[in-house]
């Protein structure tokens, strides 16, 4: 579903690592693995000594004549070589706690995370709840939220006119945008309300009517050490119509990034909310909050995305080029220093308490 989006992570991240002599290089890549969105296979892409992009971008192209496994056994086969895995697998069974579980039961190295933590940021609707019970009068909002079950999925007229002024539909744990739409009146949209809806639940078992926040968009990542949470830059993002839908996403021209400034108060609030949020889950790794500021300093939360995107001048790769890190940096930063996740002990000796 978000095959663009790890695409355009791997491609940026294996580019800069490719820019980078031997020497410079802070860790040695050996290979890569391409989960084809046309069979769902996975194929392995070794980085030999001449490797370039175009060679990633050929067998992206077209990789049907090498040999895929499905992904079960493809991380299966990596328990033996044990290398450290960056997972860039944003989206359905990649960051909602699918890809995450195997990993732990695997036992496997890298950046997978816990993964009830990633079906729960995955679950917006679960998520924003979170939040708003963890920021009681703290001065960070969420939007009214209704939670559209498919069963339920004719009824939700009620819901909208519960909500007055402009709704936006979108479905509850698809990210990239999908599906998501502004409404100024539900009233007058009603068709096309039903035909999103019966869209969205092809895919998604829920979908989101939920209030239009105005305002501002504005993002902060967090990196996480085993000891620290630490809060990167805050990007501003300009979008179009104030909806950072999917087209002003892809087209790569409507929605302008710029780095607020550090001494900005709204960029101290944004980054404390942030270090707050990431430092009441289990997070690993690195995360990233999406908040809207209406023109009343009133602060929203809109989502959090447990694998940022980490595509070339995307909200991430700004924060970090601010922050004076590279995405090879960055993979290097967290192989390091943070603490891998590791499966509790499932058997408990009650004789022994
Ligand atoms: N309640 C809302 N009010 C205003 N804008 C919204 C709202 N919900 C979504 N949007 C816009 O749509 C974009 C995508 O929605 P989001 O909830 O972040 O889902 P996704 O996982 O698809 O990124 C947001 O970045 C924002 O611009
Ligand atoms: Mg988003």
């Amino acid at each position: 579903m978000e095959y663009d989006g790890s695409v355009s992570s791997l491609t940026h991240i294996i580019s800069s690592y490719l820019a980078l002599n031997d020497l410079e290089r802070p860790f040695i890549a050996k290979n890569l693995y391409h989960l084809s969105r046309d069979d769902g296979l996975v194929r392995t892409i070794p980085l030999h000594d001449a490797f370039t992009i175009a060679d990633l971008q050929s067998f992206i192209f077209d990789h049907k004549e090498h040999i895929g496994h499905p992904l079960i056994s493809a991380l299966d086969s990596n328990v033996c070589r044990g290398e450290y895995i960056v997972n860039l697998l944003h989206g359905q069974f990649g960051e909602d706690g699918g890809a995450q579980t195997l990993a732990t039961l695997l036992g496997l190295r890298g950046t997978f995370g816990d993964p009830n933590v990633a079906s729960l940021t995955m679950d917006k609707y679960a998520m924003s709840a979170f939040v708003s019970s963890h920021f009681t009068g703290e001065g960070l909002k969420v939007p009214i939220t209704k939670f559209l079950p498919e069963r339920n999925g004719d009824n939700w007229r009620p819901f909208a006119r519960a909500i007055k002024g402009p709704i936006v539909v979108k479905p509850n744990s698809l990210g990239s945008s999908l599906f998501a739409k502004l409404f100024d009146n539900a009233t007058d949209s009603e068709a096309e309300i039903d035909a999103l809806l019966r869209t969205i639940f092809r895919y998604d078992s829920a979908a989101l009517i939920q209030e239009f926040v105005p305002g501002d968009e504005y993002t902060c990542g967090c990196i996480l050490s085993a000891s620290e949470v630490i809060p990167l830059p805050v990007v501003k993002i300009d979008a179009d119509m104030q909806f950072f839908g999917r087209d002003q996403k892809y087209s790569g021209k409507i929605a302008r990034k710029c780095i607020v400034r550090s001494e900005d108060a709204l960029s101290k609030r944004l980054q404390a909310i942030a270090k707050s949020l990431a430092s009441s889950l289990p997070f690993y790794n690195m995360v990233r909050f999406d908040f809207r500021v209406c023109d009343n300093c009133d602060v929203w939360f809109l989502e959090c995305n447990y694998i940022p995107g980490l595509d070339k001048d995307g909200s991430f790769d700004r924060m970090l080029g601010h922050f004076g890190m590279s995405v090879v940096d960055l993979i290097s930063w967290i192989a390091v220093n943070a603490t891998p996740f590791a499966k509790k002990d499932h058997y408990i000796e009650y004789e022994s308490l």
